[in-house]
């Protein structure tokens, strides 16, 4: 499955409780970008450069970088991918990947939240050092320690793109680039619209009903 959304949509948030639900590899290339940035890596050096200004990494270094983390023993069963993919030529590649494979897309789930919404979660947004996938907010999911994860302890930062201009030119670019992808899976029947603006448990609820009935139709 895909989620799809704005940045701040709340897909992380999200797919970190899909993922315990479903039991499926939760894919984030954000995630697997930072970590090579926080790694030293070439491929990071390369790609902080883009994410520092909000802008989209090139396809040819996403795409072989998603290609290879299907194929991996935990992703066999079924993958939940955030943040892939992003245009239109990531979405052909990972179709004809998928076709290759015998494999096939049980559905996509787009989280709908207004511009100005993003910009104040994404304003607010801390992550945990160690672990990305706990995530909090300073205003509507504060930690019970200032700065401090919850869950291992860690230190809470701030995302180098959570910056107000590079969050309104990543809003340009999911709006240029991204959402034309909404109407692309549209026509394929795969997508299915959620209302991101309710709690992150309402949300959840109706995700995980909806991925339910998904994977259960694809089963048949
Ligand atoms: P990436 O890391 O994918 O960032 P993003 O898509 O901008 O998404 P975010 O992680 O910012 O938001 P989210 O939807 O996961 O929201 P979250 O759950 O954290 O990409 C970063 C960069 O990497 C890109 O700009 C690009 O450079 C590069 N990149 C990545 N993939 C690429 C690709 N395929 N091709 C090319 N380049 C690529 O929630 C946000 C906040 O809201 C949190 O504080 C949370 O607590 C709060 N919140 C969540 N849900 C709710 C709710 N229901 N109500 C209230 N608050 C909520």
């Amino acid at each position: 499955m895909i989620l799809l959304g704005p940045p701040g949509a709340g897909k992380g948030t999200q797919a970190e409780r899909l993922q315990a639900d479903f039991k499926l590899a939760h894919i984030s290339t954000g995630d697997m970008l930072r970590k090579q940035v926080a790694d030293g890596t070439e491929l990071g050096r390369e790609a902080k450069g883009y994410m520092d200004k909000g802008e989209l990494v090139p396809d040819e270094v996403i795409i072989g970088m998603i290609l290879q983390r299907i194929e991996e023993p935990d992703a066999r069963e079924g993958f939940l991918l955030d943040g892939f993919p992003r245009n239109e030529s990531q979405a052909d590649a990972l179709d004809a990947a998928l076709r290759e494979r015998g494999r096939r897309l049980s559905g996509v789930l787009m989280i709908e939240v207004p511009d100005d919404e993003v910009v104040r979660r994404l304003t607010g947004r801390r992550v945990c050092v160690k672990n990305p996938s706990h995530i909090y907010h300073v205003e509507l999911d504060p930690p019970k320690h200032e700065d401090v994860c919850d869950q291992d302890g860690s230190r809470l930062i701030q995302r180098d793109d959570d910056k107000e201009e590079t969050i309104r030119r990543r809003l340009e670019v999911y709006h240029g680039q991204t959402a034309p992808l909404i109407d692309y899976y549209d026509r394929t029947g795969l997508l299915r619209r959620f209302d991101g603006t309710r709690s992150p448990d309402e949300v959840h609820g109706h995700l995980r009903a909806t991925a339910a009935t998904l994977r259960l139709e694809d089963q048949l």
